[in-house]
C-alpha cells in the first residue's frame, strides 16, 4: 500500500488518474473497475478531460462497478447504472455495452451477483479498481462483519451507510434502499491495481483503521492491507487520525508516488 497525502481535489484526481492511465496503457482491453460517490467525481471529470483532450481512449475498455441498490425503480436517478453513466461512462467513447453494474432489479438478485461474479472472471479480472471507503469503513458494499473472503453476493446496508447516503435522495433515509448487490471483498482483492480516495473528516477513522489499523471485519477495508497494488489517495483531513500522516505527506510532496 502507497499512501500519498495531498492539499488540493483537483492534484488527488490528477495523480489518481495518472495511475488509471498508466494501467490502460500496459494492456490492448483493459477492464476497469469504477466505484460511485463523491470521492470518484474529480478523477472521472479528469479522465474525460484526458479523453477530450486525446490523451487516453477508452474505445477498448470494459467496466464493472462494484455495486448498486436492490430495488430501486428502473432509470432512478440514484441508481449506480444512471451514477456511472452520467459522471463517466456516457462522456468517453467505451461502448455502452461494455459497462457493467449488477442488476439490482433482477427477479433473482443472488443468481445475478452470482452472474456477475463470472463475468468479471469471463473478462480476465479488473486491471484496475477504484474505490471509496465509507465512514464505517466499506468498500463497495460491505458492511462490517462480512467474510474478508466474499464473492459478489446480496448486502444489506447498516443504518450509517443509510444516513450517508440518504443526501443523494432529498435526505429521506425511507427512500434509502436497504439491500444492495455488491463485489464482494475476495472479488475486489483480485484486481490487478487499485487506487482508493477519501476526502473530509467523515472518513479519517476509517482511512485510519485501512491504512494503520488491524485486519478485522470491524474495519472490512482493513483487508486492502493484503492487496498487492494499492495506492491510496487522501486529503489532509481524511489522513488526519493517522500516526505517521506526517511521513506519508513528505513522500508524496517529494513526488515519487505515481507520477
Ligand atoms: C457508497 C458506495 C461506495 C462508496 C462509499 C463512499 O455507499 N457504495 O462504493 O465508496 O459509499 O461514498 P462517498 O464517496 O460519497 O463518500
Amino acid at each position: 500500500m502507497l499512501v500519498t497525502v495531498l492539499d488540493d481535489a483537483s492534484e488527488m484526481a490528477a495523480v489518481a488518474a495518472d495511475r488509471v492511465e498508466a494501467v490502460c496503457a500496459t494492456t490492448d482491453h483493459p477492464v476497469l473497475g469504477l466505484a460511485t460517490g463523491s470521492s470518484p467525481l474529480a478523477l472521472y471529470a479528469e479522465l474525460v478531460g484526458r479523453h477530450r483532450a486525446g490523451r487516453i481512449s477508452f474505445a477498448r475498455a470494459t467496466s464493472f462497478n462494484l455495486d448498486e441498490y436492490v430495488g430501486l425503480p428502473a432509470g432512478h436517478p440514484q441508481s449506480y447504472i444512471r451514477f456511472i453513466r452520467r459522471n463517466f461512462t456516457d462522456l468517453v467513447d467505451l461502448p455502452a455495452e461494455a459497462v457493467h453494474v449488477p442488476d439490482g432489479n433482477a427477479p433473482d438478485t443472488h443468481a445475478a451477483a452470482l452472474a456477475y461474479d463470472h463475468a468479471i472472471r469471463d473478462a480476465g479480472g479488473i486491471d484496475i479498481q477504484v474505490l471509496g471507503i465509507g465512514s464505517d469503513g466499506h468498500v463497495g458494499f460491505n458492511e462490517p462483519g462480512g467474510s474478508l473472503a466474499s464473492r459478489t453476493h446480496v448486502g444489506v446496508l447498516t443504518s450509517q451507510t443509510r444516513h450517508d447516503n440518504a443526501r443523494f435522495f432529498d435526505g429521506d433515509l425511507d427512500q434509502v434502499p436497504t439491500r444492495c448487490i455488491t463485489q464482494g471483498l475476495g472479488t475486489i482483492m483480485e484486481s490487478r491495481h487499485a487506487v482508493l480516495l477519501a476526502t473530509g473528516e467523515q472518513k479519517a477513522r476509517a482511512v485510519r483503521e485501512l491504512v494503520e489499523g488491524p485486519v478485522s471485519a470491524r474495519w472490512p477495508a482493513t483487508v486492502l492491507q493484503f492487496h498487492p497494488d494499492l495506492l491510496v489517495v487522501l486529503d489532509r483531513s481524511a489522513a488526519q487520525l493517522l500516526e505517521l500522516a506526517d511521513f506519508y505527506a513528505e513522500v508524496s510532496t517529494a513526488g515519487s508516488i505515481a507520477r
